[in-house]
């Protein structure tokens, strides 16, 4: 019989590993935990282990049939008694990937994984001994940072004497399509610092799935080396990533829209991939793909709102001042117009929103541009759907905490 302890020394023993995260192009101080443990066999008696198709676990986002995570942000969610959880994860996670996870209301940790065997939390997992009874079960939760990579779920295991436990989702269902904006692309924690994660998990009482991928484009066309535009690849399980070629070719699995709550708002923010001449298209590919898209996402999701986000394309110098570019301005409006009678579709107009300084040279928001739309979006949908606001402190926008410590300089 093999006891805990031993395998838990692997936690406090290593120090937290060097990685690198840039902010304006200088390396963030970050402490990510090292949560890698010796693998845990099945006939341990310490360990108790579920497969991933235990009913206790719940996917957050798009997952597969090996339980391989795709897109931006996809999760992880469950209740567990005791004091111990660790993952295995299988042979298709991306070697090193940045993971989010955080116990209950606790602030999120940072680690990377690969394939093999992580113990997210211990008796050492700072706060967890601060449980009061209101607060059980405790739960985990991951979220993949990235958008191209991901990780496969091969096992969950707890103490023997504990367990897992399912949580109910939350009732509503937000889905977020798009491109690099709603993925985070450039943001400090990529998709983990988007304004998609910033909306879906800003609520704090919903559930959300964020299927955007960088470069892609709506209309159906191989746009920045995307071979597939938002109007095929939204219907498929996997993104558009070398990582799903890879396992996948050209043939990916369909996403079971019925086997999964349905989205109560579907907001999309695409056309900025469409609106470059890189990729070759006009207006009115943009336009009529854009008309034929938004009537078989209202059949998948027959009750949902659909939002149409206004794009911005970045900032320009007008004299002695900056200007908005936008991106299919009056497309988009008009696509907005085609449907405007049938009650569903609604324009959500983003100019004003960000500054030029809220803009990266990289052409994408700061991690401040991203929290200005979320926050932007969340209170037009709560003014206009009456969704509230059911965070009320936990953390959700990871390292943003910047402050002034002196008074009087
Ligand atoms: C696990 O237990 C089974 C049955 O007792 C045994 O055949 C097997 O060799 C054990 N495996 C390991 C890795 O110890
Ligand atoms: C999980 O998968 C195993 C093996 O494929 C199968 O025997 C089991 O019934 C599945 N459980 C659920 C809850 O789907
Ligand atoms: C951890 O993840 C970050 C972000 O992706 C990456 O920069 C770093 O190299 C990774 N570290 C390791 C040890 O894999
Ligand atoms: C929780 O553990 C920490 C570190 O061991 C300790 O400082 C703190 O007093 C404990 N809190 C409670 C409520 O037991
Ligand atoms: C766009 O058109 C140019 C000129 O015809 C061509 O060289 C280029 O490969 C095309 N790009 C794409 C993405 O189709
Ligand atoms: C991008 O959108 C603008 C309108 O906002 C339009 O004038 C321009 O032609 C579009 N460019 C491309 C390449 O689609
Ligand atoms: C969007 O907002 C900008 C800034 O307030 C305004 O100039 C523009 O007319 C609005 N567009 C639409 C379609 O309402």
């Amino acid at each position: 019989m093999r006891g805990l302890t031993p395998l838990l020394c692997f936690v406090s023993l290593l120090p937290p590993s060097l990685s690198t995260i840039l902010q304006n192009g200088q390396a963030r101080d970050t402490r990510f935990v090292d949560s890698r443990i010796a693998s845990i066999d099945a006939n341990t008696t310490a360990w108790k282990t579920y497969g991933p198709n235990a009913t206790e676990l719940a996917y957050k986002g798009r997952w597969d049939s090996k339980h391989i995570s795709w897109w931006a942000a996809p999760g992880l969610k469950v209740g567990f008694s005791g004091q111990h959880v660790a993952i295995t994860f299988g042979e298709h996670t991306s070697p090193g990937v940045l993971v989010a996870y955080r116990v209950a209301g606790l602030d999120w940790q940072m680690t990377n994984v690969s394939s093999g065997t992580h113990q997210l939390v211990s008796p050492e997992t700072p706060g967890l001994n601060r449980t009061v009874p209101s607060q059980l079960p405790l739960t985990l939760e991951m979220r993949v940072t990235n958008w191209a990579y991901g990780v496969q779920i091969a096992a969950v295991h707890v103490s023997s004497t504990s367990e897992l436990i399912k949580v109910p989702n939350h009732a509503k269902t937000i889905e977020f399509i798009g491109d690099s904006l709603t993925s985070g692309m450039y943001a400090t924690y990529e998709a983990f610092s988007g304004f998609g994660f910033g909306i879906g998990a800003g609520f704090g009482n919903i559930e959300y799935s964020i299927t955007a991928y960088p470069g892609i484009c709506l209309h159906d066309a191989n746009c920045w080396g995307n071979p597939r535009g938002q109007t095929y690849q939204w219907f498929q399980t996997s993104d558009t990533s070398p990582r799903a070629a890879q396992i996948y070719g050209t043939e990916p699995e369909r996403w079971n829209f019925d086997a999964h709550p349905k989205a109560d708002i579907v907001l999309i923010n695409l056309g900025t991939n469409d609106n470059n001449t890189a990729n070759n298209l006009t207006s009115e590919q943009y336009i009529s793909s854009y008309i034929s898209f938004i009537p078989k996402v209202h059949k998948i999701h027959p009750d949902a709102q659909i939002i149409l986000m206004s794009l911005w394309k970045g900032f320009s110098t007008v004299g002695n001042s900056y200007k908005q570019i936008g991106a299919f301005t009056d497309g988009i409006f008009q696509v907005y117009e085609h449907f405007k009678d049938e009650g569903y579709v609604h324009y959500f107009n983003s100019t004003g929103i960000l500054q030029h300084n809220d803009y990266g040279p990289g052409s994408h928001p700061t991690d401040f541009g991203h929290i200005k739309i979320a926050s932007h979006v969340m209170q037009y949908i709560r003014v206009k759907f009456g969704w509230e606001f059911g965070a009320s402190g936990p953390e959700v926008q990871h390292e943003t905490l910047y402050w002034n410590d002196q008074r009087d300089y």
